[in-house]
């Protein structure tokens, strides 16, 4: 069979949204099977819940510039590496790794890279496990390997990332020292927090064995 990946076919932008959505919906589908042999096999939902969201051309606009690239699609599809998001919410740390694996281990899923925010977490205090993906979008007449970004983080570390994201967009980057200190303040707490929970899950899951 005669197929071709990888090509620059994508000239337009109703395209691009046709081929990121389906690739969205994929990785969905894909996660909504994991939770629920998950809940099968285990009697529990790793998954709280999922986001996603196509970034709107003016964002890509933006990031084009911010890389000194001409706004084309082909740079588009080329540089922006989160033209495609999703976003997958866990209870617990350990739940974000079991899904990371889950997911790299499908066959017709490659993962391009990984930046993993909850071992190094940015100076901001911003944790989280990102992968970057590419899965097969089957067109009439040939496949295209979409990218999609797939930010895995626990219900905590999404409480502080919406709030410091809001601060962040408020003062346009430079928000006062003191609040910036209370904000890694906070994320050190969110830490705390999460692995306090996993233990304490732990123990439920010990008592609950016996
Ligand atoms: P961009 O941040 O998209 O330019 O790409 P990058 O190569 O720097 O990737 P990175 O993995 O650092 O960040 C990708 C995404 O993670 C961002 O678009 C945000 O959604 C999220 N993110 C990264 N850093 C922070 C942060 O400090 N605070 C919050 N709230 N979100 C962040
Ligand atoms: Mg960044």
């Amino acid at each position: 069979m005669d197929i071709s990946t990888d090509r620059n076919d994508i000239d337009s932008w109703t395209e691009v949204t046709l081929i990121y959505n389906s690739a969205l919906k994929q990785i969905s589908t894909k996660l909504e099977i994991l939770n629920d042999e998950f809940q099968h096999v285990h009697r529990y939902n790793p998954i709280e819940h999922i986001k996603s969201r196509i970034k709107t051309p003016e964002s890509i606009v933006k990031k084009l510039r911010k890389y000194e690239k001409e706004s084309t699609i082909q740079n588009m599809v080329k540089y922006v590496n989160d033209i495609a998001g999703i976003r997958v919410i866990c209870s617990f740390t350990s739940d974000i790794y079991q899904i990371a694996e889950m997911i790299s281990n499908q066959s017709d899923i490659s993962v391009i890279s990984v930046k993993d925010y909850i071992v190094n977490p940015k100076p901001s205090g911003y944790k989280s496990y990102h992968m970057l993906v590419t899965v097969p979008v089957y067109l009439s007449d040939r496949i295209e390997n979409a990218k999609v970004e797939i930010q895995i983080r626990t219900v905590a570390m999404d409480f502080w990332a919406s709030l410091e994201h809001k601060i962040h967009y408020k003062f346009e980057g430079n928000a006062p020292d003191h609040i910036r200190e209370q904000l890694v303040e906070c994320s050190k707490i969110v830490s705390n927090l999460d692995t306090r929970m996993l233990n304490l899950n732990k123990e439920i899951q010990q008592l609950e064995g016996e």
